[in-house]
């Protein structure tokens, strides 16, 4: 069987090697802190909601498929604004077939003229959705089917060639650990599999909401594993009064 290599203890390092492995891990831990935050405020009001929740990763990567901006509208905050009901169901049946645009304006266009252009269009000065034409309706008309696969292939390779070396460099300073071997290979091993996991899961997300669920335990999970990894090596490094053994 083979023996695992004794190492210098991280206590018992150079100030000058000590202060090396504690910069870059404090840059990592800094780094991981800023991907969560980043992540709030980009997900955090998909949903409505202040806050994160398994709602908005579903929102982020599956989009909200029960109707469109415009439907939302026309049946909520925008309903009065319809001279009557049967304008509504006009739109909502042009939504539901297909929202071409010969159709759009025969039928639809008519009923935005009259009861929306004037606040809906770029002369009345308010930030909000153009609906003087078809494309700007369009924006609004659309069924919103989340993060496209093109933009999940761009953001998972970043992620993986990111992570991955990132990993590797932190694994390696806790490799030095002093910890019982078998918590320690597990703790390194760990994150790896979170991390396909993780970007897997975004794929299936997109797919099925419900693993939604699938995308935060692996992300909790990395995230739990990489703050062992960074910080029982500093504490080890600064800490740990001399002679206390940690297995
Ligand atoms: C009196 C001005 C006014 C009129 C008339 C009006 N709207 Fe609006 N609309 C607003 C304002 C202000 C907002 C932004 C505030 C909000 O979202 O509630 C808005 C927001 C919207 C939005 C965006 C909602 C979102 O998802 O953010 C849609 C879609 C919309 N209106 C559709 C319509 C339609 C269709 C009509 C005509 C039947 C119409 N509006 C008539 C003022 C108006």
């Amino acid at each position: 069987m083979v023996k695992e290599i004794v190492t210098v203890p991280l206590r018992q390092r150079s100030t000058n090697e000590k202060i090396l492995f504690s910069g870059f891990l404090m840059l990592v831990g800094v780094g991981y802190l800023m991907a969560l935050t980043l992540i709030y405020f980009t997900d955090s009001k998909l949903d409505g909601n202040p806050g994160i929740s398994v709602q908005d990763i579903a929102d982020n990567y599956y989009g909200n498929r029960s109707g469109t901006r415009l439907e939302a509208a026309i049946r909520g905050p925008m309903a009065p604004q319809l001279k009557s009901l049967e304008e509504r169901n006009i739109i909502v049946d042009w939504l539901k077939s297909g929202e071409t645009r010969n159709q759009f304006q025969k039928v639809v266009q008519p009923i935005l003229q009259k009861d929306c252009l004037q606040c809906h269009s770029p002369t009345s000065g308010l930030n909000i959705p153009d609906l003087s034409s078809y494309q700007g309706v369009m924006k609004v008309a659309q069924v919103d089917t989340g993060t496209s696969v093109a933009t999940l292939v761009k953001l998972s390779h970043i992620h993986l060639f990111g992570i991955g070396l990132l990993l590797l460099s932190v694994g390696m300073i806790f490799r030095h650990a002093e910890l019982h071997p078998t918590l320690k290979n597990s703790i390194t091993v760990a994150p790896f599999i979170a991390v396909f996991v993780d970007i897997l899961a975004w794929y299936l997300t997109k797919w099925d909401p419900v693993y939604a669920y699938t995308v935060v335990v692996a992300g909790a999970l990395l995230g739990l594993a990489l703050a062992i990894q960074i910080l029982l090596p500093l504490w080890q490094m600064w800490f740990q009064p001399r002679g206390m053994k940690t297995h």
